[in-house]
């Protein structure tokens, strides 16, 4: 618990080198919101957050009131005047010894390097603390510029030729003591620009002889995001983060490059993910499981030992053990698939129950249905739950077996042990043990096959002659 830390998020600029409408707060990363990152290290530390929000400040809260983090509050900065002055605005709410300022997108940054810096703030009793990187991709950061007595921040636009050379980066991450941060805040004076800069602060304290702190941190994990294209870099990044913690996990990715796994997903170890895969929401996914290319999952629950055959998608759903899916299978609408079920080729399974060891292995819509263990269900079978109107309940009993290309017309049920016979169009329900036939009877006309012949081929002749000579007359 940090409780005499209290953090500062800004994230209240205009976010004008994006070039689009939205603040770049909002973009998600691995499917989350860029803001949620650094919200997410705090919250981890027990560290109570001050968002500080301005640009499309209603669609930030509306992001971050669906994560749920506890101890955030917001403060809007309703002119964007620098990130100095974004901090003002949040001044008179803090009210602990220690203040962790922090820019709002650095969506790479985590718990470890907040607590790396805080324990150097109190290992150091520093007036302020702040994390440095080197790189030698500088462009728009700000330089920090060390010399005998002094240490100062320059902004990148008021850099010269020289400066602009040095490769020592300010991260965008500050720990003050308040008592200093109070004193020297609204001394911060106005740039040309019309704003304030947080990062005069290190000048200033420079000059009042206080003591400054700097830690080094790796530029990877302290990335701004200031571009589109950055924001592609960085959810690269992620996402290489993501995958690399999972294979330590003991996860198997068959070409790690073409996969994306969300922050939100978790996978049991034995598993193997092939190329292509798509894992997303609040998916997780059981040990020994075999995962198809180019899948789908969304939001969902599979146990151990589930294979997902290619192309398959599964959206909000629960698959138990030793269910077998797909190749493009499409489980969806709060499904549940029993153990040792099989969902095969072109079978889409919508609201709907389907019991253990139950098989329909081939072109089948099932949807607002249940269904017992052990039946099976033939290529074609069709429950039609729609009227028009109103979503009818299909309820097939343990055993049944359902004929290919059969319609099953809901509301109905059809007993334990029934069978249906293909083709059946079944309106009403089946007794158990009944065989149910629902279509019309076949007729078969001895040798009338060769009379159909002969009668055609003769029209066809006939109709030949007329043809050749209407165009030579
Ligand atoms: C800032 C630092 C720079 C540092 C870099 C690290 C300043 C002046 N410069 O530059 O030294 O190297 O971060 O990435 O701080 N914001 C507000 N209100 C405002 C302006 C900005 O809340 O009026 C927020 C933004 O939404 C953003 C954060 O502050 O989340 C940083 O602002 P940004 O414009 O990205 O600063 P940089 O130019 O990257
Ligand atoms: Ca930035």
């Amino acid at each position: 618990m940090q409780s005499s830390y209290q953090a500062v998020i800004l994230a209240a600029g205009r976010s004008r080198r994006f070039n689009t409408h939205r603040s770049k707060l909002s973009y998600t990363l691995c499917g989350q919101p860029m803001i949620a990152y650094p919200l997410e290290a705090c919250n981890k530390l027990n560290i109570p957050a001050i968002c500080v929000i301005g640009h499309q400040k209603e669609e930030i809260i509306a992001l971050l009131d669906k994560l749920n983090f506890s101890n955030l509050t917001y403060v809007e900065q309703k002119e964007q005047r620098g990130t100095g002055h974004a901090v003002l605005c949040a001044q008179k709410y803090l009210h602990t010894d220690h203040v962790l300022i922090m820019n709002g997108d650095m969506p790479l940054v985590d718990a470890a390097i907040i607590q790396s810096i805080i324990q150097h703030h109190e290992t150091d009793q520093a007036a302020i603390t702040f994390a440095i990187a080197y790189t030698d991709q500088a462009a728009h950061y700000g330089r920090v510029v060390k010399q005998k007595d002094s240490i100062a921040i320059i902004e990148a636009r008021d850099c010269d030729q020289a400066l602009l050379q040095v490769t020592c980066i300010n991260a965008g991450i500050y720990l003050i003591q308040r008592s200093f941060l109070d004193m020297m805040l609204n001394q911060l004076s106005e740039h040309e620009n019309g704003e304030f800069y947080i990062t005069d602060l290190i000048a200033l304290a420079s000059k009042a002889h206080k003591k400054i702190a700097t830690i080094e941190v790796p530029f990877e994990r302290i990335r701004g995001v200031n571009t589109l294209q950055e924001l592609s870099t960085a959810r690269a990044l992620k996402q290489r983060d993501i995958i690399s913690y999972w294979m330590d996990q003991g996860v198997d990715f068959i070409m790690p490059e073409t996969t994306y796994v969300e922050q939100s997903v978790t996978i049991g170890s034995d598993t193997t993910i092939g190329a292509g895969v798509i894992l997303q929401g609040a998916t997780s996914i059981g040990n020994h499981c075999t995962i198809g290319a180019s899948s789908v999952i969304n939001s969902s629950t599979l146990h151990h030992h589930v294979v997902v055959k290619s192309h398959t998608i599964i959206e909000n759903s629960i698959i138990k053990a030793h269910a077998a899916l797909g190749p493009c299978a499409h489980i969806r609408n709060h499904s549940l698939i029993e153990e040792h079920a099989v969902i095969g080729n072109f079978v889409e399974i919508n609201k709907t129950h389907v019991g253990a060891g139950t098989k329909a292995k081939h072109l089948a819509y099932l949807g607002n249905a249940s269904l017992g263990s052990q039946v099976t269900i033939g290529a074609g079978t069709i429950t039609c739950n729609y009227n028009g109107f109103t979503k009818e309940h299909t309820t097939i009993f343990d055993h049944a077996f359902i004929g290919c290309n059969s319609a099953l017309v809901a509301p109905v049920t059809i007993g334990a042990d029934a069978i249906v016979a293909a083709g059946s169009v079944i309106t009403k329900d089946v007794p158990s043990n009944a065989l149910a036939i629902g279509r019309a009877l076949q007729i078969n006309k001895n040798n009338y096959a060769a009379q159909l012949r002969a009668k055609y081929s003769t029209l066809l002749q006939r109709k030949n002659r007329s043809t050749t000579n209407h165009s030579n007359p």
